[in-house]
């Protein structure tokens, strides 16, 4: 017989084996580490707290009930830890142990972390790495399932929560990463779809391979369901680190402020010849966003998704900004379906979380088409324009080139109250431009030549704008970095409310 504290050796002991050697030498096999080794990756040292080391599943069928079939701590490692001295909580689902699958146990430890995390406000992050529902639970793990789904949705706009896909992730566990804000992935060893090849096989005679499906390019390219991939678990929770930094703890904090040793009154002079004297010639947008931000840091959020919008996160004199932009180097940097979602959930995460947020404006308008229509570019458009409009967070906006139509308001206009509006010399601010505005309003008239460059010089400067004071001040290029930065210190104690309500009911 053994003694308590004997017993207690020997479950921890088997708790920290979870499925045992031959199950995490195969883990290794494909190229993927541990749930263990993974938080450990994750978290400073020494930092993990792990709870529930001692939670057992409770399922009697099937055989689980057998000592064989009972892993300490089941098939999740859950606690909380550091990243970078600040706190976060965590779960780390074990594919070694029948394969990371959903138990009640496994979603009741998830839901503990989940509700400490509320209540102390932290932000939580998810390794996803599971086989499903655990099948031989049933019911009890749909359960468990939901329980999970409630909590993210009751933690949303509260605490940041992230997912990264490090193993599979299929049917109904795809909702909880679906609800969190930020989904990243794993290149070749991570997936994520509703139902696998062979169900797609049988339903729609589709052929399709598990990487085609759901692997991290579908997802970061075609769906727009994960926000980055990475080269493998190392490069990821390294990543993930350095993402976790950017970020408040709660909607409490405000967006952390970082040393900086990039001066604040630093001039670019090169920004002040980057936009081609041609108006219809393109230049990338992230050359902007990289002279203005400090060190050129920018961690971009969906760099290959819907590509005609930029956004990601920043800082500026240390302080943590989203930075979102038109890309004239795609599609002219119009506004299209999936840039404007994009933009969307984007300009509300940094709006939720006290994330200053500042937008580079060069858009011709939007996409036109019978897709786009079809598409519903109207409502998912009108996504973009109310999260600027309700966004209560410091708004920088900076008008590079074009801002024409709808979409000049949509871009965190003044009118949206946008708090600083700046055009730069280049500025055109019109309905449209020359060319198509000439033939509409001069139609079968002569002089064609002559309408256009009347028009051009009457709209395409930034003076309309400016005289209107729809524009703050027209300002150098070089300057732009040195005036966010104090603008942004200025706005720091920026207070507005919106009016109350039980939820808005943007347009979905
Ligand atoms: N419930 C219970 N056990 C599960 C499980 C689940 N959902 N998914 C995997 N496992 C177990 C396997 O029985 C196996 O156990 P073992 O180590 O004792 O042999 C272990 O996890 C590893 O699974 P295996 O199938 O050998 O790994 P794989 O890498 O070849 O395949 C999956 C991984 C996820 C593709 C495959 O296990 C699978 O299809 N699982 C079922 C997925 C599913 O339909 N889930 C329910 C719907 S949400």
């Amino acid at each position: 017989h053994l003694s308590v504290q004997e017993r207690i050796e020997k479950k921890r002991k088997a708790a920290l084996t979870g499925g045992g050697q031959l199950r995490i030498a195969a883990q290794h096999k494909r190229g993927k580490l541990t749930a263990r080794e993974r938080l450990e990756l994750l978290l400073d040292p020494d930092s993990f707290v792990e709870y529930d080391m001692f939670v057992e599943h409770r399922c009697s069928d099937f055989g689980m009930e057998a000592d064989h079939n009972k892993y300490p701590g089941d098939s999740v490692v859950t606690g909380q830890g550091r990243i970078n001295g600040r706190l976060v909580y965590v779960f780390s689902q074990d594919f070694t142990v029948f394969g990371g699958s959903l138990s009640g146990a496994h979603a009741q430890k998830v839901c503990k972390i989940m509700d400490q995390a509320m209540m102390v406000g932290a932000p939580v992050i998810g390794l996803n790495d599971s086989g499903g529902a655990r099948i031989q639970e049933g019911v009890e793990s749909l359960a468990g399932y939901a329980d999970i789904f409630l909590r993210n949705v009751m933690a949303s706009g509260v605490v940041p929560q992230i997912s990264l896909i490090m193993g599979p992730c299929a049917g109904g566990a795809v909702y909880s990463p679906a609800l969190t804000d930020f989904t990243f992935m794993v290149k070749d060893t991570s997936y994520l779809f509703i139902t696998g090849p062979d169900v797609v096989k049988s339903v729609t005679n589709e052929d399709v391979t598990q990487e085609e499906l759901g692997g991290a390019k579908t997802h970061t390219t075609v769906s727009g369901v994960a926000h980055r991939a990475f080269e493998n678990d190392i490069d990821a929770l390294l990543n993930l680190r350095d993402f976790f930094n950017f970020l408040p703890l709660s909607n409490k904090d405000p967006a952390p402020v970082t040393e900086c040793h990039d001066p604040r009154d630093r001039l670019v002079p090169g920004l002040d010849t980057i936009v081609p004297l041609e108006s219809t010639k393109a230049y990338d947008m992230l050359d902007i966003v990289h002279g203005i931000v400090d060190e050129r840091e920018f961690f971009e959020i969906m760099p290959n998704y819907a590509k005609n919008i930029v956004v990601g996160f920043a800082r500026m004199n240390g302080r943590t900004v989203g930075i979102v932009g038109n890309q004239p180097k795609v599609a002219s940097g119009c506004l299209d379906i999936n840039s404007s979602v994009k933009g969307a959930r984007f300009v509300r995460f940094c709006d939720a979380f006290n994330i200053p947020i500042i937008t580079f404006v060069d858009v011709p308008g939007f996409l036109p088409g019978t897709a786009q229509e079809y598409g519903g570019i109207i409502r998912h458009g009108a996504k973009l324009l109310y999260a600027f409009a309700e966004a209560t967070v410091p708004k920088i906006t900076v008008i590079t080139r074009k801002a024409y139509g709808g979409a000049y308001d949509v871009m965190s206009s003044k009118h949206l109250r946008g708090d600083v509006n700046y055009a730069w010399p280049s500025a055109e601010v019109a309905v449209m431009g020359a060319k198509g505005a000439v033939q509409i309003i001069f139609r079968g008239k002569e002089n064609q030549a002559e309408a256009e460059a009347e028009y051009v010089e009457k709209f395409a400067n930034p003076f309309p704008a400016a005289v209107r004071g729809f524009v703050d001040d027209i300002i150098q290029p070089s300057t732009t970095r040195k005036r966010i930065c104090r603008d942004l210190e200025v706005l720091a104690s920026k207070k507005q409310t919106n009016p109350w309500k039980k939820h808005a009911n943007i347009p979905l």
